[in-house]
């Protein structure tokens, strides 16, 4: 459903080399209905990957298509969440996720779509804080509107950066769990909404995704398939075990990846 073409991609200010391309000849795909984790070490275009996919970079070189229409800007079909979290700074919590019901459902009663808002900031367990504004809320509190808000905006294509980040261990769990249920609510797997999230967290890229992409400076280390059941367990037994074997292996490649010599500029110049 979403293809890469040798896809590159360079900053205006990082041009002078070839090599300091942040994303170099990527091709690959997304299926639709995928629940994809993108990992890697800091810096090696995680977040530049996913602003190309949502439209708003476009390629140096190469093209996105979506079912088959190239990415020319950001789209109806998508949302995305942002590692900063990007909140209206002058609305409050409730109002944030309410201006995004009204921009995608289009003719929504007022009460309705507070009703909407509310159900949706319970759902990320915020639901005596929808009259705080963003100076008014944590890290976490405001990851956690962000993700109500992309989760109303009810998108066939969501990207997330970094969604949980802030987040403490409790916290975490609960929309993984959250974000798995909903993703899984739709039985047919090609119906359900494509999932790209990005997580600097092995354990919850195995936790979630059905596919994790390793990056590395530049591009793709690996596509590591994981075919574990859902729901997925860190207890005893033969699931557990296939769980942190996979997680000790990625483990293990990212820690590769993060040595300097991996960082060394690519056309023989100084790292
Ligand atoms: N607006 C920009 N202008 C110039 N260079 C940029 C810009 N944004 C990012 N970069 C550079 O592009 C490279 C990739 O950055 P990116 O934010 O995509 O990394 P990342 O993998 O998401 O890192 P992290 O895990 O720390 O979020 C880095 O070298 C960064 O300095
Ligand atoms: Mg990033």
């Amino acid at each position: 459903m979403i293809t890469l073409n040798n896809v590159s991609f360079s900053y205006a200010d990082n041009e002078q080399c070839a090599c300091e391309q942040t994303l170099s000849s990527l091709s690959f795909q997304i299926e639709s209905g995928e629940f994809l984790c993108i990992a890697g070490p800091s810096g090696c275009g995680k977040t530049t990957l996913l602003r190309l996919l949502a439209g708003l970079h476009m390629p140096t070189e190469g093209k996105i298509l979506v079912d088959g229409s190239p990415v020319c800007g950001p789209r109806e079909d998508m949302a995305i969440v942002f590692q900063d979290y990007a909140l209206f700074p002058w609305m409050n919590a409730h109002k944030n996720v309410q201006f995004c019901i009204r921009q995608t459902h289009p003719g929504i009663s007022a009460s309705d779509a507070a009703a909407m808002a509310d159900r949706y900031l319970e759902q990320v367990g915020m639901a005596d804080a929808g009259n705080k504004h963003p100076y008014q809320m944590s890290g976490g509190m405001r990851q956690r509107v962000a993700i109500a808000r992309a989760l109303a905006m009810d998108r066939k294509i969501l990207l997330l950066d970094e969604p949980f980040g802030a987040l403490d261990a409790r916290n975490r769990t609960d929309l993984q769990n959250l974000l798995e249920t909903l993703w899984c609510a739709e039985n047919n797997p090609a119906k359900r909404r494509t999932i790209v999230f990005v997580t600097h967290d092995i354990q919850e890229a195995v936790r979630l995704a059905d596919r994790i992409i390793l990056m590395e400076p530049g591009g793709i280390a690996e596509s590591i398939p994981v075919p574990l059941k859902r729901p997925r367990t860190l207890e005893d037994g033969p699931a557990g075990e296939q769980f942190r074997q996979i997680r000790r292996s990625l483990t293990d490649r990212l820690m590769e990846l993060d040595r300097p010599a991996g960082r060394a500029c690519r056309c023989g110049g100084p790292a």
